[in-house]
């Protein structure tokens, strides 16, 4: 009896070392999808790979021979190595499917623009401040939001003169359309409108009293029928306390169009806080 003891301990020894021998021979990696298995010797035909969430509810057995084998696993899964013994011992490996890069942006560009009949552009289906707006996002990778009026402007740039100049004399706040979800995500808010009057047009006024861009980086942009940025600068200073403002854009709205490449030289000269 002792002695057929002392055979099976021996037994089970042997195996032991055989499975970690064979499978510490081995080598496992994982890269986008695919799972790798390297370095397995002929005699060990018992690697199977599972992988689980953690918690073992969603395991998988994966039949592995040397090489690649694609795994449906997503991140935060955790791949193991089996001996494939009766005990499914994981002998080798343990390896977390890194989580994906980060896709989302913290970069945003929030900009009002009026299309229709524009000065000394005629009429056009997008505002020129739009178009910079467009060409920034083109080159940059962030969420756009436009700040659009609920009560469309006119069309008509003659009727549209007489409400803006309402608006600034009554300091008022018009509303627009839809919301940002989560400003606090954004580091960076590229701030983009026409010169209105002089000034910043009054919806600019309600759009930064709705979202706190303190503790952001600032980036102005704004197109202008000769003005250049008239008071718009001190004006959204102190609309953004606490913000850090960058050297911004500004250009004749009848330039807009071909603005494309000054766009992008700008953009190259500013040093970003956060790359893109
Ligand atoms: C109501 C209104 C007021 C304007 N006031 C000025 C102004 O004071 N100074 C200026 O240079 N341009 C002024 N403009 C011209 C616009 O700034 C210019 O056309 C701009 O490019 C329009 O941009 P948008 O198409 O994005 O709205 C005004 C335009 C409008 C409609």
């Amino acid at each position: 009896m002792k002695t057929l003891k002392a055979a099976l301990v021996f037994i089970m020894a042997v195996f032991a070392v055989f499975a970690a021998a064979s499978a510490f021979a081995a080598e496992m990696s994982y890269d986008n999808g695919t799972f790798t298995v390297s370095g397995l010797d002929g005699e060990a035909k018992l690697i199977q790979v599972s992988y689980t969430d953690g918690c073992l509810s969603r395991v998988k057995i994966y039949d592995v021979e040397n090489g690649e084998t694609n795994v449906d696993a997503v991140a935060g899964d955790k791949l193991f190595l089996w001996d494939g013994l009766d005990t499914m011992r994981p002998v080798a490996f343990t390896l977390s499917v890194p989580a994906p890069e980060n896709t989302e942006k913290n970069i945003l560009i929030a900009y009002f623009s009026r299309a229709g009949e524009n000065w000394q552009v005629g009429y056009v289906e997008k505002g020129n401040t739009a178009v910079i707006a467009e060409y920034i996002s083109d080159s940059v990778d962030a969420d756009v939001f436009e700040i659009a009026p609920t009560v469309p402007y006119p069309k008509d740039y003659y009727e549209t003169i007489p409400i803006a100049q309402r608006e600034r004399q009554n300091n008022e706040r018009p509303e627009f359309l839809g919301e940002i979800g989560n400003i606090d995500k954004y580091d960076t808010v590229f701030l983009g409108y026409p010169i209105w009057n002089g000034g910043l047009p009054m919806i600019m006024y309600t759009f930064l009293e709705q979202y706190d861009l303190s503790g952001k980086t600032v980036i102005p942009f704004s197109t202008h029928g000769g003005s250049g940025w008239g008071s718009t600068l001190s004006e959204l200073r102190s609309l953004c306390p606490g913000a850090e403002f960058i050297d911004g854009f500004s250009t004749p709205g009848t330039n807009a169009r071909n603005a494309r490449n000054d766009v992008v030289r700008w953009l190259e000269g500013i040093e970003l806080p956060i790359e893109s």
